[in-house]
C-alpha cells in the first residue's frame, strides 16, 4: 500500500553529514591527515549546488537590476583598509579558557546571548555556575577579546610592518573602489555593486557541520544611496533577501525569520537584521541586511585622504553616500538548502526512499540518462547524453537495476531521469521520470530539451 508522502523534518545533521560524504556533496577538509577543525571540501555535487546558488544570487542582485555592476576584489588588501574599517580595533569575540581542560570558548555562546557586556557575561557564568561544555568543570579564566582576522606576512622579513590580513568580509573592495566603480559605470546614485568571494575568520567554536567555518564564500551587495532614501532601501533589501531565499533557492517560508540586532549592532551598523533559517540545531543566521550609514566611506576618506564624496549632477549636492548592505553566506545557504530538501518518503510499509527535494533551478544535476540495459542501448543513450549535456548538467548511469538507479538520483536531488529502452530505437522517444511525483511520461527525443527546460524553475 502506498503511504502518503510527508516531508520529514531532520532531527539532527547526522543523516545529512553522512549523505553529503557518501554521495559527494561535502567532505571533511584534509581528512586523510585527521582533518582541520571547521574546514570542509565540496565534492562533485556540492560544487554544482554551491555554484548554482551563487549564480542565482548574481542574476538576482546584479544581472537583473539596471543600476548594478559587479567586482572581484583581492583577498589581500593594504592593512590600512582594516584599520579604517574598524576590524583591527573592533572585530573580536569574547573568549574564555577552561583552566581544567585548556579548551577555549566564546562567552556569548556560553550565556546564550550576545547582548551583554563582558562583565555581565562573567557575572552570569559565575552566578549560574555555567560549566565547561567540554569537561564539565567550572574553572574559567576571565574574558579576553580575541581578534578574528587571520594574519600572514608578505615579503622576506617577518615583522609587524609586513603583516597582512586575509579579508574577514568581502565588502571593503566595494568601498575602497567606490570612486573607480562610479566613474567607470557612469551610474548616478542610487546604484549597487555585487561581489562573490572568499572571506576568512579565525573561528574557534566547532560549528555544526559547515555552518561555522574559518573560510567561506560571501555574496555581498553594497547599495550606495542618499541618506534620505536609505531606510526605504533598507526595507527593500530585507524583502529582496527573503525573495531570493524563497523564490530562487526554494527555502520554506515558515523556516525563515528576521532577527533584529537590537543592542548587539556591529561596529559599523546603524540598523541591522539577520535572516535566520531553522536548521536541525535551531535557528541560525544565513544572511543579513545592514544599514552601514557613511561609516565605511567616511572612514576611508579620513584615513586615505581621498575623497569618497559624490556630487549630484542635478542638485549639485555633495555628500558621502549612505550604504545599505545585503550580505549572504553561500556555505550556510548550501547547508540550508540541503536541510530544507532532505526527505524520507514512505512508499509502502517496508519501503522508504530518501529524496532531496531541491528546487530544480539549483539542483546539481538537472537530468540523468539511464539506459535500461547496456546491450544495444549504449550508442543511443550516449547520443542523448551528448545532446542534453549541451544544455543542462547531466549525469549518466548504466550500472545496477533501474529501480536502484532511480533511488540514487533521488538521493542527490536530480529532478528528471531519462530512461532509454528498446522501444526508443523504434519510436525515438524516452521515458521521463519526475523525482518528486515518481510519475513517468513518454517524451519524443526531439522535444526533450524543451520539456526539461520548461521545468527547470
Ligand atoms: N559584510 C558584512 C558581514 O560580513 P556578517 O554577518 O559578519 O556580515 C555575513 O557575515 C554572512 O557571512 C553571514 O550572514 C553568514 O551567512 C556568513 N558567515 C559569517 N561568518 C561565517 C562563518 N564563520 N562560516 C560560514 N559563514 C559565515
Amino acid at each position: 500500500m502506498k503511504k502518503e508522502s510527508k516531508q520529514i523534518c531532520l532531527q539532527s545533521l547526522d543523516k545529512l553529514i553522512a549523505l553529503s560524504k557518501n554521495r559527494g556533496f561535502i567532505f571533511p577538509g584534509s581528512e586523510i591527515y585527521g582533518g582541520l577543525a571547521n574546514t570542509w571540501d565540496y565534492g562533485p555535487l556540492g560544487v554544482e549546488l554551491k555554484n548554482n546558488i551563487k549564480r542565482e544570487w548574481w542574476k538576482y542582485f546584479v544581472q537583473q537590476n539596471r543600476n548594478s555592476v559587479g567586482i572581484d576584489g583581492g583577498i589581500l588588501m593594504n592593512p590600512s583598509v582594516w584599520v579604517a574599517s574598524g576590524h583591527v580595533g573592533g572585530f573580536s569575540d569574547p573568549l574564555m579558557d577552561c583552566k581544567a581542560c585548556k579548551t577555549r570558548h566564546r562567552a556569548d555562546h556560553l550565556v546564550g546571548t550576545d547582548e551583554l557586556s563582558n562583565a555581565e557575561m562573567e557575572a552570569m557564568i559565575a552566578n549560574k555556575k555555567i560549566n565547561c561544555p567540554h569537561c564539565g568543570k567550572h574553572d574559567w579564566t576571565g574574558i579576553r577579546q580575541f581578534n578574528l582576522m587571520f594574519k600572514t606576512n608578505r615579503g622576506v622579513v617577518e615583522d609587524s610592518t609586513s603583516t597582512v590580513y586575509l579579508r574577514p568580509e568581502t565588502a571593503q573592495s566595494q568601498f575602497v573602489n567606490f570612486q573607480n566603480l562610479q566613474r567607470v559605470s557612469r551610474m548616478k546614485l542610487p546604484f549597487g555593486v555585487g561581489q562573490i568571494g572568499k572571506a576568512f575568520r579565525n573561528e574557534i567554536t566547532p560549528g555544526n557541520f559547515t555552518f561555522r567555518t574559518i573560510e567561506f564564500d560571501q555574496m555581498e551587495y553594497q547599495y550606495f544611496c542618499h541618506a534620505a532614501e536609505s531606510m526605504d532601501a533598507y526595507e527593500m533589501f530585507k524583502k529582496r533577501a527573503m525573495d531570493y531565499y524563497v523564490n530562487r533557492l526554494g527555502l520554506d517560508k515558515d523556516k525563515l525569520r528576521f532577527k533584529d540586532h537590537g543592542a548587539a549592532l556591529s561596529h559599523y551598523a546603524k540598523a541591522a537584521v539577520d535572516a535566520e533559517f531553522q536548521f536541525p540545531f535551531g535557528f541560525g543566521e544565513i544572511g543579513g541586511t545592514h544599514h552601514r550609514g557613511t561609516y565605511d566611506l567616511g572612514n576611508h576618506m579620513e584615513c586615505s585622504k581621498k575623497s569618497m564624496e559624490y556630487i549630484d549632477p542635478t542638485s549639485n549636492e555633495k555628500y558621502i553616500p549612505t550604504v545599505i548592505e545585503s550580505s549572504h553566506g553561500a556555505d550556510r545557504l548550501v547547508l540550508a538548502v540541503l536541510a530544507n530538501a532532505y526527505d524520507e518518503e514512505q512508499i509502502t510499509d517496508d519501503d522508504t526512499r530518501i529524496v532531496l527535494r531541491i528546487k530544480p533551478l539549483i539542483a546539481p544535476y538537472k537530468v540523468a540518462v539511464l539506459p535500461l540495459q547496456k546491450r544495444g542501448l549504449t550508442e543511443k543513450s550516449e547520443e542523448i547524453f551528448d545532446m542534453l549535456s549541451q544544455q543542462f548538467m547531466t549525469t549518466y548511469d548504466d550500472t545496477a537495476s533501474i529501480g536502484k538507479r532511480y533511488r540514487r538520483q533521488d538521493e542527490i536531488g536530480t529532478p528528471f531521469c531519462v530512461t532509454v529502452d528498446y522501444e526508443t530505437l523504434e519510436d525515438n522517444a524516452v521515458t521521463i521520470r519526475d523525482r518528486d511525483t515518481m510519475k513517468q511520461e513518454r517524451v519524443k527525443i526531439s522535444e526533450l530539451v524543451s520539456y526539461i527546460a520548461a521545468r527547470i524553475i
